[in-house]
């Protein structure tokens, strides 16, 4: 028995290992964070190392005091996480306060989490809180064609989840809540942290411009289909308007409406505006 075979565990890596087969972790491109439960807590803490020291968060999160995570290391490759695990990945436990963190296992070589730890905390932060506790998975990526439309799109809420609802009829069932979007900003700090746990109080995706997407979820198959749904969407339209910049015919928001009552979801009006 190792932590590798810890439930938890596997599940992380299997999503890394999909994340890096679909093409959307370049180098070191994306990273991925996880909120473990109690019980994850116990089957993984006799293979705790011992703790290294705390170091600053670079965001204030009480909402996670004593919360611990399992999160990828900046500057690794998810193409790596399978075949060198302990490498890649790290356990860190976040102190009571909120504001700094300490690793507990993993990162065997040296190194530190993503840097984009602010984003992935604070969303988790916002998630747990709306979402009562269900959200514990965080998971950023670098799809091509969610990012090649940010530079066509107006960087709108509406203009995006109109448009990625449109190309499947599945879209508003995955994702009701719609996208929101983030502009041009510096990763990895605490501003696009700000900005991006704002939008995670509405909804489930946010598409940051000419960069990738944050998806937030209850586990990993719920999100990295998440993922998957808008990543597949922004691929349809990207080869509609390569086809053509008009479209002949598509959904109408009073078809919307009707799926909307068919698969029981509440669809906001905002995105169902006449064309
Ligand atoms: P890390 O290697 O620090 O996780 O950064 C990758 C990335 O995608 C930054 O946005
Ligand atoms: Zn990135």
């Amino acid at each position: 028995m190792s932590i590798l075979d810890v439930g938890f565990v596997q599940r992380f890596v299997r999503m890394c290992q999909d994340g890096w087969e679909q093409g959307w972790h370049e180098r070191n491109g994306g990273n991925l964070s996880y909120r473990m439960r109690p019980e994850d807590i116990e089957a993984a803490k006799p293979y705790f190392t011992t703790p290294k020291e705390w170091k600053e968060i670079g965001a204030s999160v009480p909402g996670l005091g004593g919360e611990y995570f399992m999160v990828t290391g900046s500057g690794k490759y998810f193409r790596n996480v399978a075949s060198d695990t302990a490498d890649s990945v790290c356990i860190l436990e976040v102190d009571a306060a909120g504001k700094r963190y300490r690793i507990l296992w993993g990162l065997v070589n040296g190194g530190k989490p993503t840097s984009e730890l602010p984003s992935h905390l604070m969303n988790h932060e916002v998630k747990r809180a709306v979402s009562h506790g269900a959200h514990r998975v965080i998971y950023h990526a670098h799809p091509a064609n969610i990012i090649a439309l940010t530079f066509v799109l107006p960087l709108k809420d509406e203009i995006f989840t109109r448009e990625l609802w449109e190309m499947m009829t599945e879209c508003p069932v995955v994702f009701p809540k719609g996208v929101g979007v983030v502009k041009w900003m510096v990763p990895g700090g605490r501003e696009i942290a700000v900005a991006t746990s704002e939008l995670m109080k509405t909804y489930d995706v946010a598409v940051w411009a000419h960069h990738g997407m944050f998806c937030s979820g209850e586990d990993f198959d719920l999100t990295f289909g998440l993922m998957h749904t808008v990543e597949k969407s922004a691929e349809v339209l990207v080869k509609t308007l390569s086809m053509r910049p008009d479209k002949l015919q598509t959904i109408q928001p009073q078809e919307f409406r009707d799926l909307a009552e068919e698969f029981q979801v509440t669809l906001d009006e905002r995105f169902l505006f006449e064309k």
